[in-house]
This record gives C-alpha cells, structure tokens and sequence, in this order.
C-alpha cells in the first residue's frame, strides 16, 4: 500500500490505545511486524494552550517502523493549529490520524471523538484544515466507527466527506458509539463505507488471531486490518497476520521463555522512558495481558496488578514459571 509518497509495509496495523499504546508497546509491536503504530490520542484544544503532558503523549524519540499520531477535536482551526503547534515543536510522525470513533463521555461531551460523526460536513472540514496544516506530502488518516447509533448510520456518509477534503485512509471500528466495545462489530456497515469511497479502507474490532484477520478482510473487502486489545501481551500476532496475508506459513507460537522476556522488556522500557512510578501502575494492565491462557492466570492477574516496582516483575516471572 501506498500512502501518498509513504510505501507501507504488509501487515496489520496497531491501534490506538490511550493509557496503553505507549512507546514501549508501540516499539515492540513495530518490531513484530505492525504496519504502523499510532500514539495515543492527544487534544488538539490541549496542545494549543501549551499543554506538555499532551505534547509527550506524542513524543516518540526513537519510533521503531512507521508511526502515526493522533490528534482529537471538534474545531477545524483548532486541529490546524495544533499540527503546526507539534511541527513546531519537534513531534517526529510520519502520518496523521484524526479520532471520530472515541466514545467517552468526556471527549464526545466537548462534540470531539464519536460525536462529530454526527456532522458529516464537519468532519470533512476537520480533515481539509488538517490537510492544509500539514501540506500535501504527510499521509492523514481518520478512525472512526460505523455512525453513532442505530439511528444515525452516518459512517458512508462521513467517509465520503474525509475522501473529498483530503484524508489518505480510513480505518473503521465496526460500532456505533452507542455499542462502545460490547456486540459483535459490524461488518457489512464497514464494507458498505469501503464500497462508497476509493481511499484504501482498514476494518478493525476483535481479530485475535491470523484466521480472524483474514475472514475480516474477506467479509469487508477492506484493503487491511487494524488490530487493538487481541496484541496485547502477543505482539507475534503481528508476525501470524503478516506471515497469513503473504499466504506464508504461520510463525511458530512463542515459547514461554519469549513471552516472560517480552513483559520484561516491554516494562523495562516503560520504566527507562516514564520513570518507575509513573510507569508502574500502567505496567499492571500491560502485565495481566501476558498472562493469557497460563496455568494459575487467575492467580498471576492477581500479582500483576500489585507490582509496585521494576523488581516485581522479575518476582512475577518466577511465580509464572512456578505454576507452570
Ligand atoms: C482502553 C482502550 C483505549 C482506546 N483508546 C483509543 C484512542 O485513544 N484512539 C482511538 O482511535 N481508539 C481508541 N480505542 C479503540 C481501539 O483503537 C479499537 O478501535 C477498539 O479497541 C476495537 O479494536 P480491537 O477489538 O482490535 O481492540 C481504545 C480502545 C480501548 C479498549
């Protein structure tokens, strides 16, 4: 695929995550074959009033593959300005991506997020002032869900809207805002919003495995998929979607002794970049993903979501290796 000058390598895309995309498991995902990686959201209104904890959400000193940041709002102008602010201020990305999926209550209340599906025309504003701050040779990219509710099936109607201001791609969450993150996506509404535009489309919601990714592109024609929770804890799930994709056989599955490094180092990381106490209580939530499917995961959950400091982990993996 290819996005404006940017050659884009096969394979799954990793999706937002905010509170846990962050450049440690942004790196790690990128080094096991995610496409691209993408930064937590980060306010537009927030970054125009100088904001510096939003400016380091986008900070990423070292990205590993091709990174995207992503910005959210309800202004046009707004979005414009906060482009040049990050430009200005040194944000290395190689594309832009613009939410109109989330569906907290605290982004879509200031009409941002999910909300601004309501409006199509507004969100084809979003994308040209973001066009026109960002100049014609950056990638800009929306995610967005499939409408807003049962009654406001707009995301056809959105996605033609993005195409005719200047977006490069569309990546679509199958629900409404409505649903959150609850019944199965939709995936004819996400194959009637890659009918309707020409910009290359990526379904997205619940693939957590190779064979999920592939019956999602067959089921939406879409042109690639975007994958959020079901990495978590398995980054090689990139490497089976890419190996699935190329029609190559599919990796072998991790060894136990891999997956406990990759937690290692993924907090490790996370602790070198934050600072442990920052780091740490996120590092819980990242820790209980890796414990998928071990003997005692209950137990394990349990111990990661008291780990208070980096030495933790190390007595963690011991308890892991213990119950298995
Ligand atoms: C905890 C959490 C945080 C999320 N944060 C964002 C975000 O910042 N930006 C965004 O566009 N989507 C966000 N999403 C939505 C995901 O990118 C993705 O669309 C959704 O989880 C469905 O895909 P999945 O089933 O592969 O996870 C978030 C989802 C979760 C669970």
């Amino acid at each position: 695929m290819q996005l404006r000058n940017l050659s884009i390598p096969a394979g799954a895309v990793f999706a937002p995550m905010a509170g846990l995309t962050d450049a440690a498991c942004r790196h790690l995902m990128a080094d096991h074959g995610a496409a691209w990686t993408v930064s937590e959201m980060a306010s537009a209104k927030a970054l125009n009033f100088g904001d510096r904890k939003s400016l380091e959400l986008l900070r990423d000193k070292h990205p590993h593959g091709l990174y995207a940041v992503q910005l959210f709002g309800a202004e046009p102008e707004s979005m414009a300005k906060a482009i040049l602010f990050i430009r200005e201020k040194g944000i290395q990305f190689d594309i832009l991506d613009i939410n109109m999926g989330c569906p907290a209550p605290k982004i879509t209340s200031s009409g941002a997020g999910s909300k601004l599906l309501l409006d199509p025309p507004l969100c084809g504003q979003m994308v040209a002032a973001a066009r026109r701050a960002l100049g014609e040779d950056t990638p800009l990219t929306v995610k967005m869900r499939i409408g807003w509710d049962a009654d406001h099936m707009t995301g056809v109607e959105v996605a033609r809207q993005l195409e005719a201001n200047g977006a490069d791609l569309i990546a679509v969450h199958g629900r409404t805002r409505e649903q959150m993150y609850i019944p199965p996506i939709d995936t004819a509404a996400i194959a009637a919003i890659k009918q309707a535009v020409k910009i290359p489309v990526l379904a997205n919601g619940d693939v957590t495995d190779a064979d999920g990714a592939v019956a999602l592109l067959k089921a939406t024609g879409c042109d690639g998929v975007m994958i959020g929770r079901g990495a978590l804890g398995d980054p090689w799930l990139f490497e089976q979607v890419r190996a699935a994709l190329l029609g190559e056989e599919c990796p072998p599955e991790p060894t136990l002794n891999q997956r406990m490094a990759a937690l290692r180092a993924q907090i490790y990381e996370m602790c070198e970049e934050k600072g442990e106490w920052a780091a740490m209580p996120q590092a819980r939530s990242q820790a209980m993903h890796y414990m998928k499917g071990l003997r005692g995961a209950a137990a394990l959950r349990r111990y990661c979501s008291m780990l208070e400091h980096f030495t933790d982990v190390d007595k963690l993996i011991d308890a892991v290796y213990k119950l298995q």
